[in-house]
């Protein structure tokens, strides 16, 4: 791929500083790749453990693309309701969401030291930034040095319209307390509707003066004070919602959605390089072993059923042995990844949790596929082996199954994931639920039940669901989005094209 676009210095530069949390670098870096193939250059943020995430995007664009690598901040006072953070971590993926306000706090802390690096770009490069592109926290500092912010959304225009809402009209405490009180986000496509701990998951934090609640109205206004919006989503899946931000959020109409963002390469097996194979790493299991497995399942084509709950969801012990139960005996052939627990938390009751059944691999040796740690979710989506997936509803992981064009069975267990479910089931018509939330033990019996009767096995010829086929074309229409001519593409161009009318010479910074 031609570099060439940046070979001047003298092009239109950004600073992109992606979230550490798994399911924001990805869609971040992917987006990325996208800004310098229209020839931005790009200077990317990263802490020094994370800085493998962004080796292949550098090594791709090496004219267009440098990184700024700055120590994770140490993280001295928290607050004191929320445990502080253990020394090391630099991503979310290797912590219990209890620690999410102690990593934000350290997170706020590089501010000081990217001031720094502004002063002395501004001094001293020919062409020093002149907007910054985030998920999080950069606003203030935006503003500080009066350049723009393009605030960037892993998650579904759904979420953010609701989230937006909420967030503006607080449910009382009283409303929060009442389990079965339902809240209507009002003025959002749909209104859709949701008790209390769909909204907020930890709404027992919420009370009036909780620093959580205060971190995420603080986040929602300075995201919304920021010059544009991205989101990772296509007008053919969201377009209502795109629009409502459009009208509702920020006043500016700057909101672009630009998915579904791939990774750099065609992912169709044969050519997927170890760019999109080693993307999370480590896991237990290599992408070779992966394939070879699903290339020996490929005789019967579309027979396997993927299961994976992201990086952040845990499953408990009952829910493992649902689980483990309900996939033997469907007798359907399966991978399953399953999260492992960061050793540096050994002593956290969750290690406990993620332990499968003794014998449960030996049992199964043949039907299904056990990964631990990350897997290669992308390769594995795109072999032809493959016909669906039980995801829990990660925004990521719905774009990546749709673009596989495999049927989506849904089992959403936080936050935006059941907002998620609600679209694409009840909305769109493209997927089938089969379980909720993440206390919930599925019966065992059932699930194998509509297992092997959405995959088919052996001979058997295929069910096609109605969702089936109504998935596949809109992952069609998400390919083509993205392509030449598409609505995303189209959009990915325009935010290029203003960010380009930001020069420096037209940029007065301020320090
Ligand atoms: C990112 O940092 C964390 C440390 O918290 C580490 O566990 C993880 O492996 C890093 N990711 C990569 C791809 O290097
Ligand atoms: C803050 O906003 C970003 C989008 O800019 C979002 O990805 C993130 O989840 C939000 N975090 C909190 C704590 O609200
Ligand atoms: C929206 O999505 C983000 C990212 O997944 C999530 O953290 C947040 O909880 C969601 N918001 C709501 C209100 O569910
Ligand atoms: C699970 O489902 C089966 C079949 O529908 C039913 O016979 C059984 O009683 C259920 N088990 C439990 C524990 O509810």
């Amino acid at each position: 791929m031609s570099d060439n676009a940046c070979k001047t210095n003298l092009g239109t530069h950004i600073l992109v500083f992606p979230f550490p949390a798994q399911g924001h670098i990805l869609p971040l870096l992917d987006l990325t790749h996208q800004l310098a193939l229209r020839g931005l250059i790009i200077t990317i943020l990263v802490t020094p453990k994370n800085l493998s995430f962004v080796k292949p995007l550098l090594a791709r664009h090496p004219s267009c693309i440098k990184t700024l690598v700055l120590p994770f901040p140490t993280a001295i006072q928290s607050f004191s309701s929320a445990p502080s953070l253990p020394p090391g971590i630099e991503n979310l993926k290797d912590l219990p969401s209890s620690y999410i306000p102690a990593f934000l706090h350290a997170l706020a802390k590089l501010n000081e030291p990217l001031l720094q690096w502004f002063e002395s770009q501004i001094r001293y490069s020919s062409s020093p930034p002149v907007a910054i592109l985030s998920d999080l926290w950069t606003q203030d500092l935006a503003v500080r040095l009066n350049i723009v912010r393009v605030a960037f959304f892993p998650m579904s225009a759904h979420n953010l319209s609701v989230v937006n809402y909420f967030l503006s009209n607080l449910p009382t405490r009283e409303d929060c307390k009442d389990p079965n009180h339902l809240f209507t986000a009002y003025g959002v496509p749909n209104s859709p509707v949701f008790p209390i701990y769909q909204i907020y998951p930890s709404h027992h934090l919420y009370a009036d003066a909780s620093p959580l609640w205060k971190i995420f109205q603080h986040n929602n206004s300075l995201n919304k004070a920021s010059w544009g919006i991205v989101l990772n989503s296509f007008s053919e899946l969201e377009e209502p919602f795109l629009n409502h931000l459009r009208e509702n959020y920020g006043n500016h109409g700057r909101v672009w959605g630009v998915g579904p963002l791939l990774p750099p390469i065609d992912h169709h097996r044969k050519d997927s390089s170890a760019e999109s194979r080693n993307r999370g790493r480590p896991s237990s299991t290599c992408i070779e072993q992966v394939m070879s497995w699903l290339d020996s399942c490929a005789e019967n084509q579309q027979s396997v059923l993927y299961v994976c709950f992201g990086s952040q969801i845990v499953l408990n012990r009952k829910q493992i042995e649902a689980l483990s139960v309900g996939l033997e005996q469907s007798g359907v052939k399966f991978i399953w990844g399953v999260k492992e627990i960061s050793s540096s938390l050994t002593d956290h009751e969750d290690i406990e949790k993620s332990v499968l059944p003794t014998g449960f691999e030996d049992r199964v040796a043949g039907q299904g596929l056990v990964i631990k740690g990350w897997a290669p979710q992308v390769a594995i989506l795109s072999h032809q082996a493959v016909n669906t997936f039980l995801t829990h509803c990660g925004w990521n992981s719905v774009l990546e199954g749709l673009v596989a064009g495999v049927q989506l069975l849904l089992w959403p267990m936080i936050n935006d994931h059941f907002m998620t479910a609600k679209l694409l089931e009840t909305d769109l018509g493209l997927a089938v639920k089969i379980c909720e939330g993440a206390d919930t033990v599925p019966n065992s019996t059932e699930l194998a039940r509509v297992i092997a009767e959405s995959v088919p096995q052996g001979d058997q010829e295929g069910k096609s669901r109605p969702q089936m086929i109504r998935a596949m074309e809109m992952g069609k229409m998400g390919l083509e989005a993205v392509k030449g001519g598409g609505r995303s593409f189209k959009n990915l161009d325009e935010l290029v094209l203003e960010l380009k009318k930001f020069n420096v010479k037209r940029t007065i910074y301020s320090l």
